[in-house]
């Protein structure tokens, strides 16, 4: 299939019109491949052909959704970023505790955005099922949120490859996961506290019907997209916290460039964003 820069422009657009991802020109090639792949399953041959498909043949999204379970990064991993969950452990979560007490408020939200296949969002329940004394004084629940249908359906069934769950401290791996199999599937008193949602960062419509949260995490999702994406994407991060809550990012990652809303804090030499 021959794919021009003319037809290639005219798909990013359409993917970053509607789901913030921005595909440099470099990407020729890997969108390309992913193209070739859903035009094969439909039998269609030229790339034509399929935007034709896309534009008339697919009212309910089915197949736009099959394309971007293809175009999506999904890397991840258990514990991933530790030094900066240490951070979240000892001092944000400290922090928003001490404030919950006070207003006599039981709950804590987190919303895992860009979860990906889940590990991130397992991660976090493991934490606060570590550092919340006594856990059952706590209202937990993690609402965990990514656009791929694909990896949100790995995601709920929680069942892991040693690859995954190789930064998991030992004590944690025997109390919060067992094996099954030559895999590692999470206990049901970890799966429990997640609700896995499907939920596109740029789709303000689906947004507003979210809840409010104490802790947003969005990591290693904001690189795909570009400043005007990105400054949408934080803006609802900022209408959905709490006063106190905060925002974490990759490490590669900032919005002090695009937003002017947040205080910015070093704890643990990791950079956090606040909502005063
Ligand atoms: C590299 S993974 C990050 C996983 C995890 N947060 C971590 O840091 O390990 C990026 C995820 O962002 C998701 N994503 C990309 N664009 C999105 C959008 N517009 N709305 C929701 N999720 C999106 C992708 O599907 C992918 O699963």
């Amino acid at each position: 299939m021959n794919l021009s820069m003319k037809n290639f422009m005219t798909f990013r657009n359409l993917v970053y019109d509607r789901c913030g991802i921005n595909f440099e020109s470099k990407k020729i090639y890997f969108v390309k491949k992913r193209l070739v792949s859903r035009m094969e399953a439909l039998d269609l041959e030229t790339v034509e052909d399929y935007f034709r498909y896309l534009k008339f043949c697919d009212p309910k999204g089915t197949e736009f959704q099959e394309l971007l379970n293809l175009l999506t990064t999904n890397e991840t991993y258990m514990f991933r970023e530790f030094d900066q969950l240490a951070v979240f452990a000892e001092d944000c979560l400290e922090e928003v505790c001490e404030k919950k007490k006070k207003q006599d408020n039981n709950q804590i939200r987190i919303w895992c955005a860009g979860c990906s296949t889940g590990e991130e969002a397992y991660t976090l329940a493991i934490i606060l099922m570590e550092m919340l004394e006594p856990l059952r004084d706590w209202n937990i629940k993690i609402v965990a949120t990514d656009i791929d249908t694909k990896v949100l359906s790995r995601a709920r069934k929680g069942e892991y490859s040693p690859r995954s769950v190789k930064e998991v401290p030992d004590e944690y791996l025997d109390k919060y996961l067992r094996i099954a199999g030559g895999s590692y599937a999470v206990k049901s008193i970890v799966k429990k506290l997640i609700a896995f949602k499907h939920l596109n960062l740029m789709d303000t419509k689906q947004l507003k019907s979210a809840e409010q949260f104490d802790f947003v995490f969005c990591r290693n999702v904001l690189i795909y997209f570009d400043d005007a994406s990105r400054k949408e994407v934080v803006n609802q991060f900022y209408e959905h916290l709490d006063s106190g809550g905060f925002v974490f990012l990759g490490h590669s990652e900032s919005i002090g460039r695009i937003s002017t809303s947040f205080t910015l804090r070093k704890m643990g030499g990791m950079i956090m964003y606040q909502k005063d």
